[in-house]
Order: structure tokens, then sequence, then C-alpha cells
């Protein structure tokens, strides 16, 4: 297992072919995803742990894909912190006590993730223990604490994050403890993922690029640093992923972590640059391109490998999760083109 390629890849070792996953990789453009959707709710899937599993490997089975992602999401951790939780068909996530004054962060717990997330735990060691025969890793995941705080505070998705820097800027101690407290969840959760049989972990600080260079380092930098250094006690290897920081790549890749997420705003190369020789990339095909002919996607695809040029430490990905209206086809070809296109071909 330690010698699959993905994680030979985040380790910058050299592969025999370069290793592709899609973020999303498990959703809704799969009909089998569709069909179990249809008859349980998000959160019924989350929380049967032989759901989860089913559709964790319902791509893997499908697609010849390096490795797999737990099917969960990162909202659910914040239910155990005492915040209502919802996903509503057609609308996204939703939690009708978010917060509103500093006493409502005062009052949050922060109970170990054996207690509030036993389900997806166990999701993870039915998924390793089947995906370790077939020498796939299993990724576990979980949402950094500004993205979380995000959502506790806004209470669903946001534009311009107006009620999050509101807090931020005015309530200096009260986000502090807000993000320590996230700070300690996401980590002890995280570390229980990796002792469950998750083979690396990915943080997901997907609205990170809404702030300045400069409040990204003082609100989230010292945050994520303290999680990466935290989780290093798990012994696997770390991913960082955000998106729209191309501004400040540099100042993502100080947090921490073996292999940054880079989304498509930057070329690899240049991304690849901004980060440092040391850091392994994951990335960074437009998820939209998914959707175009193949006389456009595979361009797409070319320039990606072109600017990774065989270089050791590239893990092919999307800059963000698969879209519902992409067609299969057009994951497949990719998956299949990547690894052919990258292969070593052995002379006799
Ligand atoms: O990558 C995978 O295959 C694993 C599954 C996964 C989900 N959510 C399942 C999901 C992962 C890694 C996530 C992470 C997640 N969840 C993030 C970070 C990554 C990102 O996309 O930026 C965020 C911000 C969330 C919060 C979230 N969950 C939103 C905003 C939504 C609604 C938008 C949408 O795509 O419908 C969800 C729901 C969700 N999480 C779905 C899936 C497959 C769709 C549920 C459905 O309708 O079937």
């Amino acid at each position: 297992m330690t010698d699959s390629p993905f994680l030979r890849a985040c380790r910058r070792q050299s592969v025999e072919r370069t290793p592709v996953w899609l973020m999303r990789q498990a959703g809704r453009y799969m009909p089998e995803y569709r069909a179990i959707r249809a008859k349980h709710s998000m959160l019924d899937v989350i929380n049967t742990p032989e759901l989860a599993a089913e559709i964790t490997l319902q791509p893997i089975k499908t697609f010849d894909l390096d490795a797999a992602i737990i099917f969960a999401d990162i909202l659910p951790a914040l239910i155990g912190m005492g915040f209502n939780l919802d996903f509503v068909p057609g609308v996204g996530p939703r939690i009708d006590n978010p917060i509103t004054t500093t006493y409502d962060i005062d009052i949050l717990g922060t109970p170990p993730a054996e207690e509030t997330m036993p389900h997806t735990l166990e999701a993870i060691r039915l998924v390793s223990a089947e995906l370790d025969s077939q020498n796939v890793p299993l990724i576990g995941f979980a949402g950094a604490p500004f993205t979380l705080a995000s959502y506790a505070i806004e209470g669903g998705a946001s534009k311009n994050y107006v009620k999050t820097k509101t807090l931020m800027y005015n309530e200096p101690a009260a986000w502090k403890r807000l993000m320590d407290k996230l700070v300690t969840v996401v980590s002890d959760y995280l570390i229980k993922q990796a002792k469950a049989g998750a083979a690396a972990l990915q943080v997901f600080d997907s609205w990170a690029g809404a702030l300045s260079a400069q409040d990204y380092v003082h609100y989230i930098q010292p945050y994520n640093r303290k999680l990466f250094s935290m989780l290093e006690r798990a012994d696997v290897p770390l991913i960082s992923f955000s998106t729209r920081t191309s501004a400040y790549l540099d100042k993502v890749a100080a947090c921490g972590g073996d292999v940054i997420s880079v989304d498509w705003q930057l070329p690899l190369d240049v991304a690849w640059q901004a980060i440092g020789e040391k850091r392994a990339i994951q990335g960074n095909l437009d998820p939209v391109a998914l959707l175009a002919p193949w006389r456009e996607l595979k361009p797409r695809i070319d320039d990606v490998l072109d600017r990774a040029s065989g270089r050791a430490g590239h893990i092919f990905n999307l800059g963000h999760g698969v879209l519902p209206d992409t067609p299969i086809d057009n994951v497949r070809r990719l998956i299949d083109y990547v690894h052919e296109r990258t292969s070593i071909t052995l002379t006799v």
C-alpha cells in the first residue's frame, strides 16, 4: 500500500504513472449514486456506514482511480459542537442556529470524534479493509477552521462572507476562541480517521480565497499552522486544499501539508513555483472542462501534464469537485488518458 502511486507521489517519490483521483468522484454525475440518494437523505447516507462505504466504492469499481475518498461531508462535524445541520434538496446545507453572538461561541462543545462521528469512522474501517487488498489508498478529510466557521456563522453558503468577516474584525478575541475550538475538533477527527484506516488526510479550506493576503495571514494562517502541526501525529500524508488563493499560495503552503491542492487560476508550473519545489502538488484541471468535447478537454489535460513535466510529486486532480452534469465517459477518458500518457513503458 505505501508503494501505491498516490502515496508515493504524496512523498515526491518516482511513480510508474501519474496518480489520478477526483474531488467529488462519488456524486450526482453517477447514476448509481443518484439511485441511492433517491431513497436516502444525505445525512442518512453519511450516518449509515454500509451506504457510505458502498458510495465510496462506486467510482473505484467504475474507473481506474488511484485513490478513494471516504463518502462524508465537511459539515456534519459541526453537529457535535451544537449546530443543527440539514442538507436542503436544491438549496444546499443549512444551519438554523448559526452563531450570532460571542456567547454562542462560548457554549460550543468540543466532544471527541468517536462520540460525534462514529458512523464515518466505521465507514472508514469498512472501506479501508476492502481497499487494502486492491492496493488503493483511502483519503480521509475534514473542513478547515475558516471554511467551517463561515458555515457556522452564515448558516449556509455565502457570497461575500459579510457576517463572518464582521465577526472576525469586530470580535477578534471571540474569533480566536471559535477558531481554537474548530482546530481542536478537526484535529481530533482527522487523527481518528487515520487510526481507522485513512492512508492520507485532506483539509478542505474551500473558501479561504475570500480574504486578502494580509487577512489570510492574520485570521487563518495561525490556525491552519496549528492544525497541520497537530496532524503530524497522524503519520500519514497531509493534503492542503483551497480555491482562489493563487494570490497568496506561498502563505497557504507555509501553513503546512505534504501536498498543496491548487485550482486552475494559475498554470500548474507557476503554482508549483509559488508553493516551492519541496512540496507535492495536486490539480489543477477546471471541472467545467470535463463538460467540454474531447477536442477541448484533451489540450487542457495535456497542458497540466506538460507543466508537471514528469516531475515527482504531481497528483492529477481537478481544481474543485466534479460537477453534477459531467458526462461519465469524459471522466473515464480523462483517467485513462492521464495513465496512458504518463506510464513508463518498460522495454525488454
Ligand atoms: O469528494 C468526494 O467524493 C467525497 C465527498 C464529499 C462531499 N462533500 C459529498 C457531498 C466531500 C469531500 C465534500 C466536502 C465538502 N462539503 C466541501 C469542501 C469541498 C468543496 O466542494 O469545496 C464543502 C464546502 C462542503 C459543503 C457542502 N456539501 C455543500 C456546499 C453542498 C451542497 C452543494 C452541492 O454540491 O450539492 C454539500 C452537499 C454534498 N456533499 C453533496 C455531496 C455528494 C451533494 C449532495 C447530493 O445532493 O447528493
